[in-house]
């Protein structure tokens, strides 16, 4: 199981559980972290699952889809350099310690 380090729009950081077999996004979500509503259920269609990855860990996770890249740069938040959509990265031991910010709603 890997864990997963969480800023949330507080402000407030805390570690977290994340099954390998799932989503970042579902990991969120199963962490009651209510700010990623994720409404269209990580068909990669509302972005509202956007988070920002760490600089250091950005390089580390497979690059963005055209799809996800698209949907990313019409929100008001997108940073080139952070935002991910969090229902678009697979839980591994590969992503254990992931460090990530939620990103602010559109
Ligand atoms: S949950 Fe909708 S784009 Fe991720």
């Amino acid at each position: 199981m890997a864990k997963i380090i969480v800023k949330d729009l507080q402000g407030e950081t805390q570690t977290i559980d994340a099954v390998n077999d799932g989503s970042l996004m579902e990991a969120l979500v199963e962490a009651d972290y209510d700010d990623i509503e994720a409404i269209c259920g990580g068909c990669c269609a509302c972005a509202t699952c956007h988070v920002f990855i760490t600089e250091d860990w950005m390089p580390r996770l497979p690059d963005r889809g055209d799809d996800e890249t698209m949907l990313l740069e019409s929100v008001d938040a997108y940073d080139e350099h952070r935002s991910r959509l969090s229902c678009q990265i697979q839980m591994s031991e590969d992503v254990d310690e992931l460090e990530l910010e939620i990103a602010p709603p559109d």
